[in-house]
């Protein structure tokens, strides 16, 4: 069962499509910034841009499933991406999405259960000359050893 939408998130998403609408092929446009509103792309938010952009719910659901660009739950405080793409395998990279799954207690994709991290596999951070390679939040490391990356996981630091 999906939820209403609150009145907030309502018309939030309401002027994001108003400043999109124009756009060609205005519903990618949208969800990019409605990921960039909330960080995510609401269940909720599915049927208010069905209906702004007279599109079927399943329309709409279809193309943010497709896409896994597109979360559809509130990311951690903290989101720790680990590059799983062939010149960090090379080096190790496998290594370490085992151990940070592992660590956290979660698979590619999930949030710890207290909303600390999200742990996501990315396919290429363009830092390939010194791999492996991890980002946490914006910021980028290379040559991630196990030790770094325990230390990038310590929620505490
Ligand atoms: S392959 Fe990992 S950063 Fe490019």
């Amino acid at each position: 069962m999906t939820s209403l939408p609150t009145r907030s998130l309502e018309d939030q998403v309401r002027s994001i499509v108003a400043e999109h609408r124009d756009k060609r092929g205005a519903l990618l446009p949208i969800l990019h910034a409605v990921m960039e509103d909330l960080g995510y792309v609401d269940p909720a938010v599915i049927p208010i841009l069905a209906d702004e952009l007279n599109l079927s719910r399943a329309d709409v659901h279809g193309v943010v499933t497709f896409y896994h660009d597109f979360r559809q739950t509130l990311p951690g405080r903290r989101t720790v991406r680990i590059c799983r793409a062939e010149a960090c395998q090379a080096v190790g990279a496998a290594k370490l999405a085992d151990q940070a799954q592992a660590r956290l207690g979660v698979t590619f994709g999930e949030t710890t259960e207290d909303g600390a991290v999200t742990l996501e596999q990315v396919f290429c951070l363009g830092n390939c000359a010194i791999g492996p390679s991890v980002q946490v939040d914006d910021r980028l490391y290379g040559r991630v050893s196990p030790q770094q990356l325990d230390r990038l996981l310590d929620v505490n630091a």
